[in-house]
């Protein structure tokens, strides 16, 4: 393992303005996706931040400068306060988007929800049939709900989002997921191959795709770009384990984001409570501000100061910012490293071997969350 410098203080002129804050709800889910990227310990509900805490936090981001307001989870639509955050949401201009699975969802409670200010919905599908869709998501009559739930959001004349997340079980039905997104109405389908962070890593050996699958997605995308300009479109997020470099993950540590946990902890990213080395302060206990511009834990990897060979001196750093700061933890055991899914780190190889033997691996059963 590779020593790195010791997090610390910057500047004010090197930190910019949050453009996004996303808020984590709750950890409460009725689906136990085996690609959760959720951390293995979950928030309790009675340690989950009250109403009035939740607003609170939405208007120290709104005078931090946040725009967009991503209401996630676990499903967000387990809390029943919902309908009250997202008009609190919308009195403060903040630009709301719900990330949810439908399942918690009804009509009544969609109508409410444009009714308080709701500007967005992105809804997650799983598959393109009940069958592999409730087996993958692990919830029994989930795939039906979604239908009516995008449904409800056309009604209510909300824009639609359809996520998909894409693994080696559910890969062949990509086509077949960006038709049905389109007849949902979605306007935009974001597919994204899974990543490894949380429980997901529990689940490697039956998630990771094949090469020639992920090559085949990539190729079937620009196709249905092509196909369906002018019709939705189609953000992709390939298989970085089959990549040549890394994706700038959060667009940069420190730098357009931070997510607030169930509890109230600060994060610059969804898993960065996976490096062991950082601290992350609490909106119970010190302003949103003042932990987005002197937090331990946000100047520990912002900008490029902190950054090794190859890195240092590549002329991509300022592009990808070394990739993933967990994944470099997690495949390198050092998150000051070059993100292994880079071809200039030395331990590329040894990722791709390992990629290649998990997607040689029989396809097995799931290991969900709690069952
Ligand atoms: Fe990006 Fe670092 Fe790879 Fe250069 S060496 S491409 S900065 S991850
Ligand atoms: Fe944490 Fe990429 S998921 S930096």
């Amino acid at each position: 393992m590779t020593a790195h410098p010791a997090p610390r203080e910057r500047s004010a002129a090197s930190v910019t303005v949050p453009m996004a804050l996303l808020a984590e709800l709750t950890h409460r889910c009725p689906l136990a996706c085996p690609y959760c990227s959720n951390p293995l310990e979950l928030t309790r509900a009675d340690e989950e931040l009250s109403t009035a805490e939740w607003i609170g936090v939405f208007e120290q981001a709104a005078a931090l400068g946040v725009l967009h307001l991503h209401l996630s989870g676990g499903e967000p639509a387990s809390r029943r306060d919902l309908v009250e955050l997202v008009a609190a949401a919308s009195r403060l201009s903040l630009y709301s988007n719900l990330i949810t699975s439908g399942v918690g969802l009804t009509e009544t409670r969609v109508k409410a929800l444009a009714d308080a200010g709701l500007d967005h919905v992105q809804l997650s599908i799983q598959g393109t049939s009940a069958a592999s869709a409730d087996r993958i998501g692990g919830y029994k009559g989930g795939y039906q709900r979604k239908l009516a739930v995008a449904g409800w959001v056309a009604g209510a004349g909300l824009p639609l989002t359809v996520n998909a997340v894409c693994h080696r079980q559910n890969m062949d039905e990509l086509e077949a997921m960006i038709a049905l997104a389109v007849e949902l109405g979605a306007r935009r389908i974001e597919v994204a191959t899974v990543q490894f962070h949380g429980w997901a890593d529990r689940n490697r050996a039956a998630l990771m795709p094949t090469r020639e699958q992920a090559a085949a997605a990539t190729v079937l995308v620009a196709a249905a770009r092509e196909r369906y300009k002018g019709v939705i479109v189609i953000d992709y997020v390939p298989a970085d384990h089959f990549a040549t470099y890394p994706k700038a993950c959060m667009g940069g540590w420190g730098k357009v984001g931070l997510n607030v946990t169930p509890s109230g902890k600060v994060l610059p990213c969804h898993a960065a409570e996976t490096i062991p080395s950082l601290t992350f302060e609490s909106v119970r206990d010190m302003p949103l501000e003042r932990i987005w511009r002197e937090g331990a834990a946000f100047n520990a990897f912002r900008g490029t100061d902190w950054m090794q060979e190859p890195c240092r001196s590549c002329e991509r750093r300022d592009i990808d910012f070394g990739g993933c700061r967990c994944q470099a933890m997690a495949l390198a055991g050092d998150p000051a490293a070059t993100d292994p899914v880079c071809v200039r780190s030395p331990l590329h190889g040894l990722l791709v071997e390992a990629a290649e033997r998990d997607a040689a691996a029989e396809a097995g059963a799931f290991v969900y969350r709690g069952r």
